[in-house]
């Protein structure tokens, strides 16, 4: 592999399906050996995107490498250097899990086949498991098999496509640790994920909607970005005031966090004022706190609607 700082480094990329502009003009750079998650609503472009990393799909413009290896022009080198688990991975319902890792061997020609399957089985503690048949597995060991199908290759990057989709948070978390054992390998990952503590279990995290950059970095950076001001109530019958205050429009986003309600807006003094008639009501208790992940994750996916209803009224 060439000398390289980035695994990823694109720039530009665009893509339209028909008449939909779906990736427009987007970079992504991904540092070697870090593990960056992918965050947006659905249909924001993210599958598009990973596709286009690993040459899968050409873009319609745009440019830069994987790898090191430019996506345009070498595009199988870097496709024999990846491992990409789709949104939905198929495997073979009545096959044993070694049956499938050996299949998926034999599909992409690799050498040492039982080697390699032992390898990915012990590394992902599927040994003792390895007589069972895929149908009969719980999400959570469906998905750990599918990424030991992505990994046999022994890839450089890895592609994770909402790999935990659906499987129990115990499995997630593991999941998560053997994502991190690849990273500390030095397995570059790129994940796309619409849970909020698996992004905080990355170095750092890309937001995208409607095919464009929100927001990128640490989580910290996230939320310092934002520049979001949070209060949070804690009352009566909170459910009648949020609805009150989902009217204003100094008021970005109102939500319940178990018995309290989180009220959020860009704009400090007009939101103090939007909240001030409430402070002498004697039924709540207010007090201003730094916006969490969570917070600042609902403000950007209130954007994303707001941009949404604002395309439908013009179409
Ligand atoms: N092959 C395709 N043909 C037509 N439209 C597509 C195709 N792939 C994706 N799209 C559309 O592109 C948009 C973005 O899809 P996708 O990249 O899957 O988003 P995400 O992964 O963020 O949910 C969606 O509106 C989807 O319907
Ligand atoms: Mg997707």
């Amino acid at each position: 592999m060439p000398d390289i700082e980035y695994a990823i480094d694109v720039r530009n990329l665009t893509k339209s399906f028909g008449k939909k502009l779906v990736v427009d003009h987007f970079d992504v750079k991904v540092p070697k050996g870090k593990i960056y998650g992918f965050l947006g609503p659905n249909g924001s472009g993210k599958t598009t995107t990973l596709r286009m990393i690993c040459g899968l799909l050409t873009p319609d413009e745009g440019e830069g490498k994987a790898l090191g290896y430019d996506i345009l022009e070498d595009a199988l080198e870097i496709k024999k250097r990846t491992g990409y688990m789709t949104q939905k991975f198929s495997f073979w319902e009545d096959l044993t899990i070694r049956e499938n890792l050996e299949f998926v061997a034999q599909i992409y020609g690799l050498d040492q086949k039982q080697q390699r399957v032992d390898k990915a089985l012990e590394k992902l503690n599927l040994t003792n498991r390895q007589k069972q048949l895929a149908g009969q597995l719980s999400g959570g060991w469906k998905q750990r098999m599918a990424l030991a199908a992505s990994t046999l290759h022994e890839p450089e990057l890895l592609l994770l496509d909402e790999p935990t989709a659906g499987v129990d948070p115990k499995a997630r978390r593991e999941f998560w640790d053997e994502i991190h054992q690849l990273a500390a390998e030095g397995i570059t990952v790129l994940v796309s994920t619409h849970y909020m503590d698996e992004a905080e279990r990355c170095h750092a995290i890309i937001y995208m909607s409607y095919g464009k950059l929100v927001t990128q970095g640490s989580v910290q950076d996230v939320i310092k970005g934002a520049g979001l001001f949070t209060w949070v109530v804690r009352g009566d019958d909170l459910m009648r005031l949020a609805k009150e205050l989902g009217k204003d429009s100094a008021i970005k986003t109102v939500a319940p966090f178990g018995d309290s309600l989180h009220i959020s807006g860009t704009d400090k003094e007009k939101l103090r004022s939007a909240l001030t008639p409430y402070f002498a009501n004697k039924d709540y208790e207010w007090h201003e706190e730094s916006p969490s992940f969570e917070d600042v994750f609902i403000r950007y996916m209130a954007d994303a609607e707001d941009n949404f209803n604002a395309e439908e009224s013009e179409a």
